[in-house]
């Protein structure tokens, strides 16, 4: 059969409100045209992230009551720490509430003040984690990267010509960090060729390579779809390969742990483990738990597995390149191609008369919202630009993109048709649509708070 289905029945389901036009459009103003503030519970379809947002398997929910809650060594925390040896093989287990908790104990004790870290792309609060503590964060993304029409099959990738440029620059290089997949890039995968020669030159300066694992089973099931070699592989065996490059890896279980919250940090070595676990117990909690409950635990070992099966795997990429052929069907410029947990939908190619400092991804994400009752991200000058010391927009990000992220298990094919609507019918009128500027920012991630105004109403 060529029809790839949701391979899970809904058992329990929570209801959508709707909302009419004009009541989105008050929602909006006085939520000062910034997502972020609006109430869930105001959202149609909600595609801010895929973060935490995703839907338990009963298997989960199960193993939850199982939780184990005892404050030190704990039943759940020895289950949560075979999950993850045997998983990725790296020796020490430290779990974390979730991903920047463990990518702040790293950088703190891999103390990279005047120290440069490297990846293909930092996501957001990996960057802001190095550049809180004093380090630089360098990006060395392939070309295609920043070119959403381009296709390649592994966007993700890092150019190796410029890691080993900056390795050999004379820069103290605390660690390179590859992010799979790459989020801020698209949602694009890396290849393991390309881990692998990335690890190899890591290894032979002495630098520590780290996976930002967030997304392991989505890269390793692009490698087995598309790498020579591994289309017989089962894609846990793909991700032991991919982790077995690795010195360390962070994680957030928001993602491909397939739970609500959660993650861990681990590494191979024994010292710099021992000074995590110090660091641990001062700001998160005892090492066997580290700020998350027994039960989270649970049912991150549990989701570690399902998330590896094949069957959820095919499902999963399937509806993102469902998504994003719809999308493409109407006339929308996407990154191509669709990744393995969003779209990326281009606003700055789509709406070429809202210049970058108008924020053409937040007209976009404004009117997703306003015709369908829908909700992305911008990732583009809002949440990367920034101002000139007299207050003047100057920096804009190297694409306008709007992130439509799709949580896990949670959504059907008839809510993505629905998206392919609503972008329809906003590509009829798209030449309305009008630019946002910044009323009010924080001086760091302002994104999520900014308070926005139309240039012209909409
Ligand atoms: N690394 C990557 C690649 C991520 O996408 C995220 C989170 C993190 C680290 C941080 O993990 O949220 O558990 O602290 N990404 C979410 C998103 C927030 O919407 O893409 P966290």
């Amino acid at each position: 059969m060529k029809t790839i289905i949701e391979p899970f029945r809904i058992k329990s389901v929570e209801p959508l409100k709707l909302t009419t036009r004009d009541e989105r459009s008050g929602i909006l103003s006085r939520a000062q045209w910034n997502l972020f503030r609006i109430a869930a519970e105001d959202i149609l379809i909600d595609l801010l992230t895929d973060s935490g947002t995703g839907a338990m398997s009963a298997e989960q929910w199960a193993a939850m009551m199982r939780g184990d809650e005892s404050y030190a060594g704990a039943r759940s925390w020895f289950r949560f720490e075979r999950e993850v040896r045997e998983l990725t093989g790296l020796a020490h287990v430290i779990p974390t509430h979730q991903g920047r908790a463990a990518e702040r104990i790293l950088f703190s004790c891999l103390d990279v003040a005047g120290k440069v870290v490297v990846s293909n792309t930092h996501f957001d609060t990996t960057r802001a984690n190095v550049e809180h503590l004093g380090g630089r964060a360098i990006d060395v993304p392939i070309e295609e990267a920043l070119h959403p029409e381009r296709v390649h099959p592994f966007k993700g990738n890092l150019d190796l010509a410029a890691l080993e440029r900056v390795l050999d620059g004379g820069d103290t290089v605390a660690c390179v960090i590859a992010t799979v997949t790459n989020n801020s890039g698209g949602g694009q995968p890396a290849s393991m060729r390309n881990l692998r020669a990335a690890a190899a030159l890591c290894r032979s300066r002495r630098v520590p390579f780290y996976l930002d694992a967030c997304r392991f089973a989505e890269n390793a099931y692009f490698i087995k779809l598309r790498e020579e070699g591994y289309g017989d592989k089962s894609p846990r065996a793909i991700a032991q390969e991919m982790f077995s490059l690795a010195d360390g890896a962070t994680f957030s279980a928001k993602k491909d742990g397939l739970a609500n919250i959660g993650g861990f940090l681990a590494t191979n070595d024994a010292r710099l483990a021992g000074m995590e676990k110090d660091l641990l117990i001062l700001t998160e909690g005892f090492p066997t738990y580290g700020g998350l409950a027994g039960r989270d635990l649970e049912a991150i070992a549990v989701g570690l597995r399902e998330v590896l099966e094949e069957d959820y795997l095919r499902y999963r990429l399937a509806s993102i390149r469902y998504l994003g052929n719809a999308l493409t069907e109407v006339g929308m410029p996407i990154v191509q191609p669709p990744g393995g947990h969003a779209v990326y939908i281009d606003a700055g190619a789509l709406l070429p008369h809202v210049p970058a400092v108008e924020l053409p991804g937040q007209a976009l994400a404004c009117a997703f919202y306003l015709e369908g009752g829908i909700r992305g991200v911008e990732i583009g000058s809002l949440m990367f630009g920034g101002k000139d010391p007299f207050g003047h927009e100057d920096r804009a990000a190297p694409l306008e993109l709007l992130r439509l992220a799709i949580p896990r298990r949670t959504y059907t094919q008839s809510h993505m048709d629905y998206v392919a609507e609503v972008a329809a019918s906003i590509m009829d009128r798209r030449e309305t649509l009008r630019g946002y500027r910044i009323v009010e920012q924080a001086p760091h991630l302002r994104h999520f708070t900014a308070k926005l105004a139309p240039i012209d109403r909409y």
